[in-house]
């Protein structure tokens, strides 16, 4: 009964026997088959000559403790075979005791897991890869939103940075154009100074003469008109000047009153022309802004215009009309318009351009109409355009309305 027992077990399992020592004192034919190992080969030998180099030290202390307090081991062991090959082995450990009850030998009964211990390693192995994965998916994905945020930032910083410089660049060319201007006002004053230094130079050889006829009266009469002549030059650069005074405070006015300053400062040059300046104004209307700086457009205007006649033909009369009325939508509309020959197709779409000009280097800078359309855009909150009419050109200027404050 007992023997078939043993072969029973014998059979199907992986059976050995040691002494109290651990040395090997029996072994059957599945434990040399699992183990690589002959009969021979094992029985005589310390137990630990299957052990696994990898196991902790603690695993053999936990199983001798628990043999030795006579009690059943059981665990499931990484082995290594003779070949270098791990094994995995269900493993019970049996201490048998003699009469006395002291630990006689050990019976170790295993069966193989090695396919599925390996198959389950593998497992935990593809989920470590998953996790790790599913880590670095994050990293990565938190690395490719910060990525993308600071390409963000770095837009935002470069659009910012870019709408700067285009704003330097605007106050830029209005400083240009203001020295554009203040160029030109030089030429006019300079202009407008010719006749008077004439007449001045002439008045004062006059005076010598007189002076050396010791006629004082005539000496007193042209030391006057020398005064005269020099406070007129004293004039107008006083008119000059005040003209293009800037960071004049916003006030609401009718725009009648700029074209006034306008002419002030540039009918004369448009008289010596034979320029005639019709106006149909409203004076009642009245806009908001800094008023020098609407003359300073109508200025621009009066100037094209006035260059523009230069080279045209004479023979239907020179004019400019001017009008300020009620436009569309609540606002005030001002035209000026010339027959002076109108606008070429591709000068007019690239009118408003800075820097574009048809004129030689000396005459024009191309900054005009671009200063004027800034002014009427960013000062007056209005709108600017041209059109060609058959005789000419007419610039159209629409201004929000104010009332009277
Ligand atoms: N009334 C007009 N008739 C015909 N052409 C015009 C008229 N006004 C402007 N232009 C054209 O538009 C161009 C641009 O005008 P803008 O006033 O901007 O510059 P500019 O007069 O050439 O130079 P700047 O005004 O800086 O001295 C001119 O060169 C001219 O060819
Ligand atoms: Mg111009």
């Amino acid at each position: 009964m007992f023997q078939q027992y043993k072969e029973a077990i014998e059979n199907s399992n992986i059976v050995s026997k040691t002494d109290i020592n651990g040395i090997i004192t029996f072994v059957n034919d599945e434990f040399c088959k699992i183990s690589g190992y002959s009969k021979d080969e094992l029985v005589g030998q310390n137990h630990n000559i299957i052990r696994h180099p990898d196991v902790p030290k603690e695993s053999f202390r936990r199983l001798w403790a628990t043999i030795l307090a006579k009690k059943t081991f059981r665990s499931t062991v990484m082995n290594m075979a003779k070949d270098g090959s791990t094994f995995y082995v269900n493993t019970t450990i049996i201490p048998i005791l003699d009469q006395k009850g002291e630990i006689e030998e050990f019976i170790a009964i295993r069966y193989d897991v090695t396919k599925e211990m390996k198959l389950k390693i593998a497992l935990e192995k593809k989920d470590r890869e998953l996790e790790v994965l599913n880590r670095t998916l994050e990293e990565r994905v938190r690395m490719q939103t910060r990525k993308l945020y600071e390409l963000n930032k770095s837009l935002e910083e470069r659009v910012a940075e870019e709408v700067r410089k285009n704003e330097e660049k605007q106050k830029m060319l209005f400083f240009q154009s203001r020295m554009a201007n203040l160029g030109q006002m030089m030429a006019n004053i300079a202009h407008q100074w010719r006749q008077p230094l004439t007449e001045l130079s002439l008045t004062l050889f006059n005076m010598k003469k007189v002076a050396h006829q010791q006629d004082l009266k005539k000496v007193d009469a042209f030391y006057e008109e020398s005064k005269q002549i020099m406070q007129n030059m004293s004039q107008t650069i006083e008119d000059f000047i005040n003209f293009f005074k800037p960071g004049k405070p916003k006030e609401v006015f009718a725009p009648a009153q700029s074209v006034e300053d306008a002419l002030q400062v540039f009918g004369k040059t448009l008289d010596k022309n034979q320029i005639d300046i019709k106006k149909r104004i409203d004076e009642s209307l009245k806009i908001k802004g800094v008023r020098n700086e609407l003359s300073q457009v109508f200025i621009n205007l009066f100037q094209n215009a006035n260059e523009a006649f230069e080279g045209a033909s004479k023979e239907s009369g020179r004019n400019i009309d001017i009008s300020v009325a009620k436009g569309p939508n609540g606002c005030v509309r001002i035209s000026v318009e010339d027959n002076a020959g109108g606008i070429p197709e591709d000068v007019l779409e690239r009118l408003f351009e800075p820097y574009y000009t048809t004129k030689h280097a000396a005459k024009g800078t191309g900054l005009g109409l671009f200063m004027s359309k800034m002014i009427i855009e960013k000062s007056f909150a209005g709108t600017i355009k041209v059109d060609n009419t058959p005789e000419g050109a007419v610039f159209l200027i629409d201004l929000p309305m104010k009332g009277e404050e």
